[in-house]
């Protein structure tokens, strides 16, 4: 018995920072920005934190899914940025949404950390070992990234998403995982050095550091293969799926798999435009999106898709069950 979604939220924090802002501090402009990763604008935390941002997308989540936190039995969250090596960010959520029940695992896998988890879930649930579980990706790349580096600092926003997984989901739920530390060193951020405040130390270690090429061709040919790997393990072709909810990392490289995918381009929704790329929560943020805009039938077969640091890159197949 595989489960399923019944319930999604997200919360992004108040204040917008437009391409125009960014090109006061680093040299670029709006439309190299725009023309080289679709992101217009994002949004960057001041007073919200991962836990705070968490706790509002998993309080819609329950309410979208008509469920108490008392009845969740495990929390597993994606992220890489909450600030605390412990206690877990996933155990603070726990105690502010009062999720008594709930075991609680935090899960690093950068921005395939939605993905992480969502896998991990389902594998809960075919095992028996937990029923109703709160799925949470949720990032704050602006306090890791160097404001002076135009390579990176453009491209990332803050947010946070999250899905409520139940058991009684279709047989037709697949997912593929692939990781390769060899190549770890194209996207970096060291925390050995940090002091435990918002504050960077100065080490350009602590700061993210990235080989935007690299990164960029790893996803243009590791993402239409391992979606075409998961089809393919699940007994289904292109044809089947309804709607592709990729990581928002940059909008050439969903363009890039939709075309090597030789699929349409309407299938693929996309919100960079608005976050930027907010690593482990872009995923639920787009799928809460799609999910409240009412564009989600129950039958329809959607992709989630995940890559980026680690290297990291997985995919999972699943039949939209909810009715809306
Ligand atoms: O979640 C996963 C994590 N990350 C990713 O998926 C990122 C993947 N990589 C990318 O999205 C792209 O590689 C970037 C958006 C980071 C960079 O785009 P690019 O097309 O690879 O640009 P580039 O680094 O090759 O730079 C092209 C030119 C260079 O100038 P010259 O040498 O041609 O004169 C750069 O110095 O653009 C310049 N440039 C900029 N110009 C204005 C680089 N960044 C900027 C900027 N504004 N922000």
């Amino acid at each position: 018995m595989s489960g399923k979604i019944v319930g999604t939220g997200s919360c992004m924090p108040e204040k917008i920072v437009s391409n125009d802002d960014l090109a006061k501090i680093v040299e670029t402009n709006d439309a190299w920005i725009r023309e080289r990763t679709g992101v217009a604008r994002r949004h960057i935390s001041e007073k919200e934190t991962v836990v705070s941002m968490a706790c509002a997308a998993a309080q819609k989540a329950l309410e979208d899914a008509h469920m108490k936190a008392e009845e969740l039995d495990l929390i597993l969250m994606g992220t890489s940025s909450s600030g605390t090596i412990f206690p877990s960010a996933s155990c603070m959520v726990q105690k502010e949404i009062g999720a008594v029940h709930a075991a609680c695992v935090d899960v690093s896998a950068a921005c395939t950390g939605f993905l992480a988890v969502y896998q991990m879930g389902q594998a809960y649930i075919r095992s028996g070992m937990a029923d109703k579980i709160l799925l949470i990706g949720a990032d704050t790349l602006s306090h890791l990234v160097d404001w002076t580096d135009r390579g990176t600092c453009i491209l990332f926003g803050d947010g946070a998403g999250a899905a409520i997984l139940v058991s009684g989901g279709s047989e037709t739920a697949c997912e593929v995982m692939h990781s390769d530390g060899g190549r770890g060193q194209a996207l970096t951020c060291d925390s050995r050095h940090r002091d435990g405040s918002k504050e960077l130390s100065g080490d350009p270690a602590t700061y993210i550091r990235m080989d935007g090429k690299a990164v960029f061709q790893f996803a243009l040919s590791k993402v239409p293969e391992v979606i075409l790997e998961t089809l393919e393990k699940a007994g289904c072709t292109t044809e089947d799926i309804d709607y592709y909810v990729l990581h928002q990392a940059n909008i050439r490289i969903i363009d890039g798999v939709v075309r090597r995918l030789r699929e349409r381009p309407e299938k693929f929704p996309s919100n960079i435009e608005e976050y930027g790329n907010t690593c482990a929560a872009s995923v639920p943020i787009l799928l809460d999106e799609l999910n409240r805009a009412g564009k989600l039938k129950k039958g329809q077969k959607l992709v989630l898709s995940g890559f980026g640091a680690g290297l990291s890159w997985g995919t999972a197949l699943l039949e939209w069950q909810k009715e809306n």
